[in-house]
């Protein structure tokens, strides 16, 4: 029988949001692996002590904490019961290993310590700052968070058709996650994004998650860090598969392509 069988079947009535988005959008493991090899281009050794922003369930933090017994993560968030969610299904299981991983419900420009090797921002949380002086003031904490060899991940996405209002559905085991670029403002870049979950008998979880971002460019945010301090900014670009797909393969890169849609990897260096 296979797993899928056993669980029971989803509905927007029964399914679990935290579990239905980890399981659609989140790829800790290919993160981790990235943070190792970029962290380890730039300073000949793997760092310990990740720091995840905005880091919700803390998904990230905790695979980071599995990955080598000395490994630590701090997670940052402002919402009390998504980091209650991540600490019961994620921490905890993590057995005596848990004592490695902490959680601080804060604002991420409220905290500074203690110093991390790696500071991580990921799914584009950093676009809830709006004003270029509300981002740099968070980089700079960033950088002020880091260790003298310390490196920033921010992960960014772009392309023409980041600015249409579409519903992207993609199938997952169980369910539909639809991604929903719903209101795009070309004067301010102000960007409504939303994730609802459809289920097989019909019912659906309208706006489990939404985002009110501002759509910012590789080039706007690298000026930005380069202000804030940091010595060194680089891309990572993604490449593409036999059929065109993205690999989820990201190579330093300083010429992209002109996809239509795009994902890419900023690291920065303290
Ligand atoms: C897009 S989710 C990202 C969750 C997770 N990092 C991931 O990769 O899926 C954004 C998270 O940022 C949190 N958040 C928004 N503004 C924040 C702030 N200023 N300080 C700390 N957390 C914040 C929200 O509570 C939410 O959990």
């Amino acid at each position: 029988m296979s797993r899928t069988a056993r669980r029971p079947r989803l509905t927007a009535a029964t399914a679990d949001p935290h579990w239905l988005y980890e399981n659609a959008v989140q790829n800790p493991e290919a993160e981790v692996e990235f943070i190792d090899r970029a962290f380890a281009a730039a300073y000949g050794r793997l760092p310990r002590d990740l720091r995840e922003d905005f880091c919700g369930t803390l998904n990230l933090g905790c695979c980071w904490i599995r990955r080598r017994p000395d490994n630590t993560a701090l997670g940052v968030d402002l919402d009390g019961p998504t980091l209650d969610w991540g600490r019961e299904h994620n921490v905890l299981p993590l057995g005596a290993a848990a004592a490695r991983a902490t959680l601080v419900q804060d604002d991420v420009r409220r905290v500074s310590g203690p110093p991390a090797d790696v500071l991580a921002a990921t799914n584009f949380s950093w676009w809830c700052f709006h004003g270029r002086a509300e981002l740099k003031g968070y980089l700079e904490n960033c950088r002020r968070s880091l260790r003298d060899e310390g490196m920033l991940m921010l992960d960014i996405f772009g392309g023409s058709e980041a600015q249409v209002l579409q519903f992207e559905e993609r199938d997952c085991e169980g369910y539909t996650y639809v991604w929903d670029q719903d209101a795009f403002n070309p004067i301010t870049h102000e960007y409504v994004c939303r994730i609802h979950f459809r289920f097989p008998d019909g019912s659906e979880l309208t706006d489990a998650f939404v985002y009110r971002w501002r759509l910012w460019s590789i080039p706007e945010v690298r000026d930005l860090l380069l202000e804030a301090g940091f010595s060194r900014v680089d891309v990572y670009w993604e490449g593409a598969d036999e059929d065109g797909e993205p690999s989820g393969d990201f190579q330093l890169d300083d010429a992209g392509d002109n996809s239509p849609a795009w994902v890419a990897y900023i690291t920065a260096f303290r």
